[in-house]
């Protein structure tokens, strides 16, 4: 009888240990909807999508970095901007902010790939936070180019992080139009980080 306590109450504690989990968990995200390479004209950004599969399975709190001008929906006039704020290592600036930033503990940040890299609105977040303590799980979308540089790019961003953990890319065409190949990955990489899900 008291081994069955026992084990219940371990059971519980362990729930209770998993669910902590998830709530200190935040999906930040930069996407654009619009026309775009390979998949056309989008109503929700690819990148938008594989956060949300993310956080669907996490449990964690969305956020994203809506950018205070938007990007032109034109491909050609994007690549343009993209360019242009590459050139000028700027920093666009992005409405609201996370609220309770202190709660999170893990803290997911995606982006697609501009130029083989990460977009400078990314760095204005990252930037405009502080991450001692808290565990960095990057991902991203692309048509071709991976991660780019962007582990790399992260990990210098995120000096003061606790860790800064192996990025997932994935197409945006897929995070697009294939949910359920999208949402494979995200289990693969999820299981391969040993975050709860
Ligand atoms: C300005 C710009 C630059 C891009 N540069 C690259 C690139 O260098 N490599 C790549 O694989 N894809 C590149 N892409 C494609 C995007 O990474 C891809 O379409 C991504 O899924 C878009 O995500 P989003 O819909 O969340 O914005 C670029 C797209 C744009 C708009």
């Amino acid at each position: 009888m008291t081994k069955r306590i026992i084990a219940a109450l371990l059971a519980l504690a362990l729930l209770l240990a998993g669910s902590a989990l998830s709530e200190g968990a935040l999906v930040v995200y930069f996407s654009r909807a619009g026309e775009n390479y390979s998949v056309g004209e989008i109503e929700e950004g690819n990148t938008a999508r594989l956060a949300k599969l993310i956080a669907a399975r996490t449990g964690a709190e969305i956020f994203e970095i809506a950018p205070a001008v938007d990007y032109p929906a034109s491909y050609d006039e994007c690549l343009a901007i993209a360019t242009e704020e590459r050139n000028s290592d700027a920093r666009p600036a992005y409405i609201g902010d996370v609220e309770g930033w202190e709660d999170y503990d893990t803290v997911f940040i995606g982006h697609p790939i501009w130029w083989g890299t990460v977009p400078r609105i990314v760095y204005t977040f990252i930037e405009n936070h502080d991450f001692t303590g808290k565990t960095v799980a990057p991902f991203n979308t692309h048509e071709g180019s991976g991660r780019g540089d962007s582990q790399q790019v992260m990990e210098g961003l995120l000096t003061d992080a606790a860790a800064v953990l192996q990025g997932l890319a994935v197409r945006g065409a897929t995070a697009q139009n294939d949910a359920e190949a999208a949402g494979r990955a995200v289990a693969d990489w999820l299981n391969e980080l040993d975050i709860d899900q």
